[in-house]
């Protein structure tokens, strides 16, 4: 078995393409965001400043973070799945994920469950940090504005109301905040394979990168 890594910036499909590769191979995925987002969820709820590195640190290490198989994830006991993907979370996810302290902690984290091999994780520095030596690397981008439609037709589909040029301008934002911290930045790796999905279909992204592994004959 082999460890895939996926990075790229917020709302390019990274979890969408590596639940399916993970199911497809029989793999378990990791939605590294999501414990950022878990622990930006914990700092909201304290009342904590999210600018402040030292509380943000402190909620961090007290807080039980479990993901589990079906892709839900745990807080302190607590299923906290669909309350992480708020727009007030994903903001915070942002600003927390740029103390090196808290990426750490959750680094290491990463690291201990992908030890193991079989693994599909998505984030923005797995393949630069957190697995360096993966089998397989891929950097996953779209084009800002079809990013953003794709996430606004998601949020609409789910209930939400949504403005358009909100969303947009926020993943300008975070786009600029995770390309530009000085810990651990957004990275286009040299040997990781870049696929632009602005024009595909989430079945032609998951057939390039089956290919592409099949390709060096690295899946046992
Ligand atoms: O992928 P996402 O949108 O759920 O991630 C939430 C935030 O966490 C995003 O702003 C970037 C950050 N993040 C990170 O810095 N490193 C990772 N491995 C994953 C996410």
């Amino acid at each position: 078995m082999i460890n895939i890594a996926i990075d790229g910036p917020s709302a390019s499909g990274k979890s969408t393409i590596a639940k399916r590769l993970a199911k497809a191979l029989n793999y378990t995925h990791i939605d590294t965001g999501a414990m950022y987002r878990a622990v930006a969820l914990k700092c909201i709820l304290e009342h904590v400043d999210l600018e402040d590195e030292a509380a943000c640190l402190e909620v961090a290490q007290k807080s039980e973070i479990s993901l589990k198989t079906d892709g839900s994830i745990f807080l302190d006991g607590d299923d906290v799945s669909r309350l992480i993907r708020s727009d007030e979370v994903s903001q915070g996810a942002s600003k927390v994920s740029k103390f090196a302290s808290i990426r750490e902690i959750l680094v290491g984290m990463q690291r201990k469950i992908a030890s193991k091999k079989g693994f599909v994780l998505d984030g923005r520095d797995i393949t630069s940090v957190v697995l360096p030596d993966a089998e397989v690397k891929i950097y996953q981008t779209a084009d800002v504005g079809v990013r953003a439609q794709r996430r606004y037709e998601e949020l609409l589909k789910a209930g939400h109301e949504v403005s358009f040029d909100s969303l947009y301008d926020e993943l300008v934002e975070r786009d600029y905040r995770d390309m530009n911290r000085e810990s651990s930045p957004l990275i286009k790796v040299e040997d990781a394979l870049e696929i632009d999905t602005t024009h595909l279909s989430i079945d032609e992204v998951v057939s390039l990168i089956m290919e592409y592994i099949e390709s060096r004959n690295l899946n046992d």
